[in-house]
């Protein structure tokens, strides 16, 4: 589904440049439940904004689904990450004033469908993630794990091929950060290939494929869920 070649990120700052990415080559199938893990500042963001469309490489290659995204322009790009790509942030990102249907509806606007079938199916995705009866709250009045839900029903609205997370329990306590991954599992199992960065073993041990990085590398590329036992039972990495 998705191969990255010789991608690079560099990033310039005056006479110093900072290689995020230092040529990476990588595939993702579809279907597969990947997470990305390494210390802060190995590239892991970086990998994921550039295979989310909200960040070009400096060098290399991006196919997805032998297209190489790396030379899309400006509106091709906005329409990649609208059609194909979900993404789920650390910090929720919803729209404080809109209602959380509201905040489902938005990526459906871009498109064209009728605003009433969008509306129903913002629902549908709402009570999907357990929030039915919250369609009519805004992001304040809801708890981290309601409002990271409500992104993850966002994310699905105009379903993508694609759900990207960069730290999606990050701001959550552990139980609340088990549910949503809970959800995420779920949505797996369904067929949506996910890719998740996290800084918790304990999630990267339930996807079934863990990619590490360092310093702009790859450092190792593993396959096979990893039993609970093996790892303690709190899941934290530090
Ligand atoms: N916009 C930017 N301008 C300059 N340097 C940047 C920028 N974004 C990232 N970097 C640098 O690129 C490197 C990789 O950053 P990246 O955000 O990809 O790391 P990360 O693995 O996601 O880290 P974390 O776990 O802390 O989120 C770091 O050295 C970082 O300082
Ligand atoms: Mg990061």
């Amino acid at each position: 589904m998705i191969e990255v070649k010789g991608l690079k990120k560099i990033y310039v700052m005056g006479e110093e440049s900072v290689a995020a990415l230092a040529g990476v080559d990588l595939k993702f199938e579809r279907g597969e439940h990947t997470a990305v893990i390494g210390p802060s500042g190995s590239g892991k963001s970086s990998l994921m904004n550039i295979i989310g469309g909200l960040d070009r490489p400096t060098a290399g290659q991006y196919l997805f689904e032998g297209e190489d995204v790396a030379t899309f322009d400006d509106v091709q790009l906005a329409l990649f990450r609208n059609k194909r790509i979900g993404f789920i942030f650390q910090s929720f990102q919803l729209l404080p004033r809109l209602t959380a249907l509201q905040n489902v509806e938005l990526p459906m606007i871009y498109g064209d469908i009728a605003p009433r079938e969008r509306k129903e199916r913002a629902q549908m995705l709402l009570d999907r993630v357990g929030l039915g009866s919250r369609s009519g709250h805004r992001p304040a009045q809801m708890s981290g794990g309601q409002q990271q839900r409500v992104a993850i029903a966002r994310a699905l609205a105009n379903k993508p091929d694609l759900l990207l997370a960069d730290e999606p329990t990050g701001a959550l306590d552990s139980k609340t950060g088990k549910e949503v991954l809970e959800l995420f599992r779920e949505l797996n199992r369904e067929g949506l290939t996910l890719i998740i960065v996290t800084h918790d073993l304990g999630v990267a041990a339930q996807a079934k494929r863990r990619v590490t990085f360092r310093d702009g590398e790859i450092l190792s590329d593993e396959y096979g869920v990893i039993e609970e036992a093996i790892i303690g039972t709190t899941g934290a990495a530090h």
